[in-house]
Order: C-alpha cells, then sequence, then structure tokens
C-alpha cells in the first residue's frame, strides 16, 4: 500500500476552512482540529473510504464499528432505492408500515428466544432511553417500586443523559453526575489484577454485585450490561460466566437485566449476540449501529412479552409507554435493515466474521510479545491493542493512528487503545494490510 504525501488539495482545504468555521464535531477537541489534518471524506466503495483528493483508506474501524458488508452494497442500495419509489416516511405512532413490520420480524426471528417485541429508536442511545424507561415503567406498573439502575464501572452506552447515567467512564461521564439519575455501580470484570483469572475477577464482582443487591436490591428496576466487550472502555472483554452470575441475581432480586448489544450484536463478537457466547436469555437487549448495514440510522430494543404486557389497560390508565419519536422506524432505514440481515443470512457472515476474527488473533500475534504493547484484546472482530504510553508524545494512541491513516488505514483510538474492528465481510487480503500497517505504525512510535 502507497504512503500518502502530506498536503491537501484546494478542494480539501476550502472544505476544511468552512467546517472549521461553522461546525462542531462529535468526541472532537476544536482548539486542535485544525492541527489534526482531519480528512475530509468524500465517497466509498468496498471496504474503502476516498477522501476529498482521491486517496483510498483502509476502512478499519467499519465507520465507529458500523459497517458490514463494506459501502456501496448494490443490495442495500437497491433496497433503499426502491423504497424510496414507495413511501419516503410516515409516523409510527397510529400508523404502520410493511418495513416497519418485516424488520420486527426479521429481529425477533433471530433474536434470543424468549423476545418477541421489537420497539424501534434511532441512534443506539435513543434506544438505552427507551429500555431504562421501560424498565422503570413496567416494574412500577407491576405495582413495585424501584426508582434505581445497577451498571457497570468502564461501560459505556451512549450520550443521552439516561445513557450518561448507567455509564461508567470518567473521562465521558463525570462532568455530568450532577445532572444524572439515581444509580448504583459495580466494578468492571474486564479490569483485572495482574496474574488474575477471567473466571475469578467475574467470581469477584458477581460477588460485589451480590452484596449491593442484598442492599438494594428491591429498589433495583435493571442491571444493564454490555455483554462480553466493555467496547469504548477500550474492548474490555470478561468471561461469559459474569453474565450468568448477573442474570442469576437479576431473577433472585427481581430486577430486569438489560443486555446492550448496540456494539457487540449482529456479528461483531463472531456469534450473532455476544450474550450467545454465555447462554443467558436477558429481559430487554438494545442494539443499533450495524443493524442497517452501517447505512442509516436506526436502533431497537427487543423486549420480552411480559414487559410488553405491563403496558396494557385503559387509555386512562396512562400505562402506555409514553415515548417515541418523529422519525421512528423510518421506513427507509427499515429497508436498509431489511436488506442487510438478508444479506448477511446469504453469504453467513456471522460465521465469517468468526473466521475473520481468528484470522485477526492469528496477523496479531506478534504484538503479544511486543515492548511497546500492554495488552491485545479481542472477541471476534473486536480488537482493542492497548500500547504503553510513549515519553514525550502527547497522544500515544493517537499518533499510530495518524500514521495508519498516513499509510491508508483509518481507524481512531480510545485513548492508548488502537482499535480495529474491521466490516464483517472484509477478505483477508485487506485484514493483512491493516494489520501490517498497524503493526509497522506500533513500531515506529514505542521504538
Ligand atoms: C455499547 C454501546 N451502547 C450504546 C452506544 C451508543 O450508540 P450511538 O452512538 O449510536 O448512540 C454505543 C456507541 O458506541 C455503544 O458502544
Amino acid at each position: 500500500m502507497e504512503s500518502h504525501p502530506s498536503g491537501f488539495g484546494p478542494r480539501t482545504q476550502d472544505l476544511l476552512a468552512r467546517d472549521g468555521k461553522r461546525v462542531w464535531h462529535p468526541f472532537t477537541q476544536h482548539a486542535r482540529w485544525a492541527t489534526d489534518e482531519p480528512l475530509v471524506i468524500d465517497r466509498a466503495e468496498g471496504m474503502y473510504l476516498y477522501d476529498a483528493d482521491s486517496r483510498a483508506y483502509l476502512d478499519a474501524n467499519s465507520s465507529l464499528w458500523v459497517n458490514v458488508h463494506g459501502h456501496k452494497v448494490p443490495e442495500i442500495d437497491a433496497a433503499i432505492v426502491a423504497q424510496l419509489d414507495r413511501l419516503d416516511h410516515a409516523t409510527f405512532l397510529g400508523t404502520t408500515h410493511e418495513p416497519g413490520i418485516e424488520l420486527a420480524e426479521l429481529l425477533i426471528d433471530r433474536a434470543p428466544a424468549g423476545l418477541t417485541r421489537a420497539f424501534f429508536g434511532s441512534d443506539g442511545a435513543s434506544s438505552v432511553e427507551a429500555a431504562i424507561k421501560m424498565a422503570f415503567q413496567a416494574s412500577a406498573q407491576l405495582g413495585q417500586d424501584r426508582p434505581l439502575y445497577a451498571h457497570i464501572k468502564e461501560g459505556y452506552h451512549g450520550d443521552t443523559l439516561g445513557a450518561v447515567s448507567v455509564g461508567g467512564i470518567e473521562l465521558f461521564h463525570s462532568t455530568y453526575r450532577p445532572i444524572l439519575l439515581d444509580t448504583v455501580e459495580v466494578s468492571s470484570p474486564g479490569l483485572r489484577e495482574p496474574g488474575q483469572s477471567a473466571a475469578d475477577r467475574a467470581v469477584e464482582v458477581v460477588t460485589e454485585l451480590r452484596e449491593l443487591m442484598e442492599h438494594q436490591g428491591q429498589r433495583i428496576c435493571a442491571v444493564i450490561v454490555e455483554p462480553m466487550v466493555q467496547a469504548a472502555a477500550g474492548i474490555l472483554t470478561h468471561d461469559a460466566s459474569f453474565l450468568r452470575g448477573v442474570r442469576e441475581l437479576c431473577d433472585e432480586f427481581g430486577a430486569y437485566l438489560i443486555a446492550d448489544e448496540i456494539a457487540t450484536g449482529l456479528g461483531r463478537t463472531g456469534k450473532q449476540w455476544a450474550l450467545d457466547h454465555s447462554g443467558v436469555v436477558p429481559d430487554l437487549l438494545t442494539l443499533g449501529k450495524g443493524v442497517t448495514g452501517g447505512y442509516l440510522p436506526l436502533s431497537a430494543v427487543l423486549a420480552k412479552e411480559g414487559i410488553y404486557e405491563a403496558f396494557l389497560g385503559a387509555p386512562e390508565s396512562a400505562r402506555t409507554f409514553f415515548h417515541g419519536h418523529s422519525y421512528t422506524a423510518n421506513p427507509l432505514c427499515c429497508a436498509a435493515a431489511i436488506a442487510n440481515l438478508k444479506l448477511m443470512d446469504a453469504n453467513n457472515t456471522v460465521d465469517n466474521a468468526a473466521r475473520l476474527g481468528e484470522k485477526l488473533g492469528q496477523l496479531l500475534a506478534p504484538l503479544q510479545t511486543h515492548d511497546g504493547v500492554l495488552e491485545v484484546r479481542r472477541l471476534g472482530t473486536m480488537t482493542g491493542i492497548e500500547v504503553n504510553p510513549v515519553d514525550g508524545i502527547e497522544r500515544t494512541g493517537f499518533e499510530i493512528c495518524q500514521i495508519m491513516k498516513n499509510n491508508s488505514v483509518l481507524t481512531r483510538p480510545l485513548g492508548d487503545v488502537v482499535v480495529l474492528m474491521p466490516p464483517l465481510a472484509m477478505n483477508d487480503d485487506d485484514l493483512k494490510t491493516i494489520v501490517d500497517v498497524c503493526i509497522a505504525a506500533i513500531d515506529q512510535v514505542t521504538q
């Protein structure tokens, strides 16, 4: 892969100048925006993104963990165009439409057994909001007083206030603590003492949760977890026994279990759901990101029938779930999701993702003993390479990603964790390019 000369062409420079005057980007320190040399992405095809100077970049983080089959996928393009010909949008409040119905059926068909209802949201965070409100309202309507949520240190569930309330990443969440919901937190099962096994750590955190539940379990309406991988924390992985322990405690103390599969679901961990590594069935499951193949914003909460039934009653009972959005179940988003899920089935994408993940593990093996690397964490295709911060370099992870970018591979770090999360349909050659470029960049920065 050819290395890019530095410097941007006139169109890129013009766009960046206009951007610099008017745009505010998410998770971006704008004091550094210009010197960080952001790319202007102009088009995409297959596994490649192209900048406004026509330079190609392999999409090594699936455009922030959403892309599945690559870009410009003929089947998804055609489905969106066909839907556009028929119905652009109609509200899902009080009316319904075929794409919404079909997508709910497809999701429930592949959901863990026992989840029978799909409630649509837009971005991932909006499905988390819906799930936490559902858990509280359902328990209230079943006659219980449970105003608390339990969540996990280092957890991340999105950036709206409810989702932030059940998050546990200091840097992102501590600023907002004074304005958040009442919650209780247990330690992360993914943060182990040196030499401690993942199974021992799971026992430790489940014990901590038991103590908490013994004190406050009757007041907790839900425990929320990211199954198997705490992604935004830096791809922290944990033992499946942790999830089984949490499920047992939820059953014992009458709390709902919310599994946030927004990042992990639909193949990213090499199985349909990360929960499938554990055999656990949650009461509520949130999904988003890759459900539309990475094309359009759509998320969903999948719920057990009993939770749905807790909302039934006469209109004046106020048992309605008073929650929704203007664009809930937008037909274009649903059409993209239907096409994506059908293509995943036709191409055995989840099995291929498991194989791709194994291949990724083999290619990354040299980093296990690399002096500059603290730990390589991976489940399926979700990979975090934690590097040692280098003296004299302000942002080691960022520097590595900048070098990767100059060598045609695009990803984004989480602090000093370099994240690789290729589209599930990537081939071995492209995967090898990504890993070769990544290892070379780590060598360059850390040696
Ligand atoms: C586990 C998890 N939940 C929720 C979200 C929020 O999703 P969105 O960014 O689409 O709102 C994310 C995003 O990374 C996530 O990883």
